[in-house]
């Protein structure tokens, strides 16, 4: 069944007739999955499975008004059940790395699951990634996600009712806004892990692109890819992104931190103030003149080059994924924060609510 809704007005208030289409995409333990098209009437569509809350495919204009999809993901379901790299998927109870995979909250130390060498990566082997949320098509263009965490899954404290809304604008931005609330004191710090190549997906190596990060501090990593705890200055360094520069001649360098990350794969310190207002983010690829704008109440970014891609598994068309072949740009609380008290905590109180919003708006230059 193909349920389509029409609506006249999108959530900025722009005159937009987009539509939300759902389908069947398959079925898991016994459970069925829909993936979710969101099309704006400027050429814009972006696919939603509620399986991981999955951004499957994201399609915009380029200069000659070429729409191609720029995001990396995979024919069907089947690839995203046995993906590893986290593609388009959300990511929680926490994103990113906990050093040794635990967690001390209240006197009481939470052992996690160790699923990056002897770290805690991203919720764990099963996290929000990899399970299925309660879908609802809202009336004002948006795409509603709900998710119930268990106290105690993954060994996390807390029943977490999570909920994600994805909203497709009339003027080319995907939001996404994120909330969660528990009933006892937890972490929680949520992201969405889309890999962007901005010429195609399937266009190959990203080093061209240009990117600028709204940040002057980066925080530093060892040779896990876990920060330190050390706050460093990006002024002379390739982490300096405070100008639209190419990640080409950064990717090379041999700078300790590159090394250490084998590529780019820290976390910018935004200095955005937590405002949605002020950019965090520009991304631009000159043959195709797409940028991509970020916007995030979050304080921090992980710039990922997409270092850990092997090219080995089969993505969308047939097509391979080596190597630095797309960008994340992760928004979130720092990794490693419950360990490094001078970072922004992203301890959940009980009672409390957890919520963010991050704007990923595309335009043609
Ligand atoms: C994040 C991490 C990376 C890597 C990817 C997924 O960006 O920082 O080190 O784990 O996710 O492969």
């Amino acid at each position: 069944m193909i349920i389509a809704v029409f609506l006249n007005v999108s959530s900025r208030g722009e005159p937009n007739a987009l539509s939300i289409t759902q389908k069947p995409y398959g079925q898991i333990d016994g459970q069925d999955v829909h993936l979710f098209t969101l099309q704006n009437q400027n050429a814009m569509q972006v696919e939603i499975t509620n399986y991981g809350g999955i951004i499957v495919s994201l399609s915009v204009p380029d200069k000659n008004g070429t729409v191609a999809d720029i995001t990396l993901g995979y024919d069907s379901l089947k690839g995203y059940v046995t993906d590893s790299s986290y593609l388009g998927a959300l990511i929680g109870r926490h994103a990113n790395r906990l050093e040794d995979a635990e967690f001390e909250l209240a006197g009481v130390t939470y052992d996690l699951a160790k699923n990056d060498g002897a770290n805690h990566l991203h919720g764990g082997f099963v996290g929000f990634h990899k399970v299925i949320w309660s879908a609802k098509i809202l009336e004002d263009n948006s795409l509603e996600l709900t998710y119930f965490s268990r106290d105690g899954e993954e060994n996390y404290p807390g029943n977490l009712d999570v909920k994600v809304i994805y909203t497709l604008t009339a003027d080319n931005a995907l939001e996404i806004h994120y909330h969660a609330i528990s009933d006892k004191d937890t972490v929680v710090n949520l992201t969405n892990h889309a890999y962007f190549n901005l010429a195609e997906h399937n266009a190959g190596d990203i080093s061209q692109h240009q990117l600028r990060i709204n940040a002057k501090h980066f925080t530093a990593v060892n040779d896990q890819g876990l920060p330190t705890g050390e706050i460093h200055a990006v002024e002379n360094t390739p982490m300096d992104f405070t100008t639209l520069n190419s990640i080409a001649s950064g990717l090379d360098s041999d700078h300790p931190q590159i090394v250490c990350g084998q590529g780019y794969d820290h976390n910018w310190i935004l200095d955005t103030k937590g405002w949605i207002t002020n950019k965090a983010a520009e991304l631009y690829e000159v043959t195709t003149g797409r940028v991509l704008e970020v916007y995030t109440t979050k304080p921090g970014l992980q710039f990922y080059s997409g270092n850990f891609l092997t090219g080995t598994e089969v993505g969308k068309s047939n097509s391979f994924y080596p190597k630095r072949s797309a960008l994340c740009l992760e928004t979130q609380y720092f990794p490693n924060a419950m360990k490094h008290k001078h970072f922004p905590s992203p301890v959940l109180q009980a009672g409390q609510e957890y919520r963010h919003t991050t704007i990923y708006a595309f335009s043609i230059r």
